[in-house]
């Protein structure tokens, strides 16, 4: 094994698109760190935002932001979210905006799966805000549900490689969770 020093190899990664409100305005830039702390209810969601960004002072402000999943399709606008700041740039009109329970976290259409989620806590790293959220609702779209669940195969998301720098998709399901160690088993 050859060591590559610390390099984070958790790729690849669901790209979201955050929505946040800003000096009164819809806002979303593309976040590929996005971190399941939990498992239950609540469930809690973190994500690493760059200081520098314009999102930052939204969260800050509403206490709210929204996750939303694009398919492989929006792959262009998606991009374009994680290129431009919102600080010279109307991203939001690119979609058709949708809020729910939080009026402040911003969600799309054109994203099949959306979450809205209140602020919980944050942690001060030295170069990124660790917002930290509780879920408080999901929204997707028929599209791509199976029996009422959320059907990735239909989702198709948009996945991100930091080491190739590349989008990828989803290939084909090789076995079931909790169950494929089963064979091990004496
Ligand atoms: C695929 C992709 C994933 C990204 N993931 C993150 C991320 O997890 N955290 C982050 O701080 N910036 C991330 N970025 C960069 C921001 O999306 C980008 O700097 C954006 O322009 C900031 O927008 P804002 O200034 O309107 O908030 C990502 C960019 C791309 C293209």
């Amino acid at each position: 094994m050859k060591s590559l020093g610390p390099i984070n190899a958790l790729y690849p990664m669901p790209t979201t698109l955050v929505g946040t409100t800003v000096n009164g305005k819809p806002n979303f830039l593309a976040v590929a760190h996005v971190g399941i702390l939990n498992h239950g209810t609540p469930q809690y969601l973190s994500i690493g935002l760059h200081k520098s960004h314009y999102s930052n002072a939204g969260i800050f402000e509403n206490k709210s932001f929204s996750i939303c999943l694009p398919s492989e399709d929006l792959i262009v606008e998606a991009d374009y979210c994680g290129i431009m700041t919102g600080k010279k740039t109307d991203k939001a009109a690119l979609f058709d905006i949708f809020y729910g329970q939080t009026k402040t976290a911003p969600m799309i259409r054109q994203c099949p799966v959306n979450m809205e989620l209140n602020l919980y806590d944050v942690l001060d790293f030295s170069t990124h805000d660790i917002f930290i959220g509780e879920l408080i609702e999901t929204y997707a779209d028929d599209s791509v549900l199976t029996d009422g669940g959320i059907d990735i195969a239909k989702l198709r998301p948009l996945l991100f490689d930091m080491a190739g720098k590349k989008y990828w998709s989803l290939g084909q399901a090789v076995g079931s969770c909790w169950n494929a160690g089963k064979s091990l088993k004496k």
